[in-house]
């Protein structure tokens, strides 16, 4: 281990000093500037998983979010299709919910609710061949964002299992995760930067 590197000294929170919190503040930023990367990193995990399905979860992730772009949808909108199944690996009962985590300091009210629910919209499709309810969706009739999650399901993510279409590959999008992940719209851990970064 590197005993160069500056540590806080606590050994319970409760004994933390401004001191400690500054080394780790510091820390946190470089961290949490490397999270697009780490993102990136996740989903290429998907790269083979087919699970049955006619293509695997990376080419299925990568062709939604480009039926989405397109089809003229702005940044947030691309980057949430991308990610939308990013917590198969994590996730497996939940995976929608996984993922509207991940987004939703970066997207609008809109598409974290299009990522977190996309699960009960695209059961419409297969749901009644799993013995479930393909209805599950109208839990949500009347809500604001329905008929939105209802079109992303529809137009890119039940759209997107294509062998022969051609989708971008996933360097066409990483300079949208990058831009869109740069600064968090909101969060309870949003640091501001040092005086002395904001030169
Ligand atoms: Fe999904
Ligand atoms: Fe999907």
């Amino acid at each position: 281990m590197d005993k160069t590197v500056e540590r806080a000294t606590f050994r319970e929170m409760k004994e933390g000093t401004a001191q400690d919190w500054a080394i780790i503040g510091g820390e946190y930023r470089a961290f949490a500037r490397g999270l697009a990367d780490r993102v990136l990193d996740h989903l290429r995990l998907l790269k083979g998983d087919f699970g049955g399905f006619p293509v695997c979860r990376l080419e299925h992730s990568l062709q939604t979010a480009t039926r989405a772009h397109r089809d003229g949808r702005d940044e947030q909108y691309v980057v949430m299709a991308l990610l939308h199944d990013i917590g198969d690996t994590l996730g497996s009962y939940n995976h929608p919910e996984v993922a509207a985590a991940i987004v939703a300091p970066f997207v609008r009210d809109e598409l974290h609710w299009i990522c977190k629910h996309h699960g009960h919209f695209q059961g419409y499709y297969y749901f009644h061949y799993l013995g479930m309810d393909r209805d599950a969706r109208e839990a949500f009739r009347g809500h604001e964002h329905f008929d939105a999650c209802a079109e992303f399901c529809e137009k890119y993510d039940q759209a997107a299992f294509d062998p022969d279409y051609e989708s971008e590959p996933l360097s066409f999008f990483e300079p949208m995760v990058r831009r869109v992940m740069a600064r968090p719209l909101a969060s309870l851990y949003r640091l501001e930067e040092p005086a002395e970064a904001a030169e």
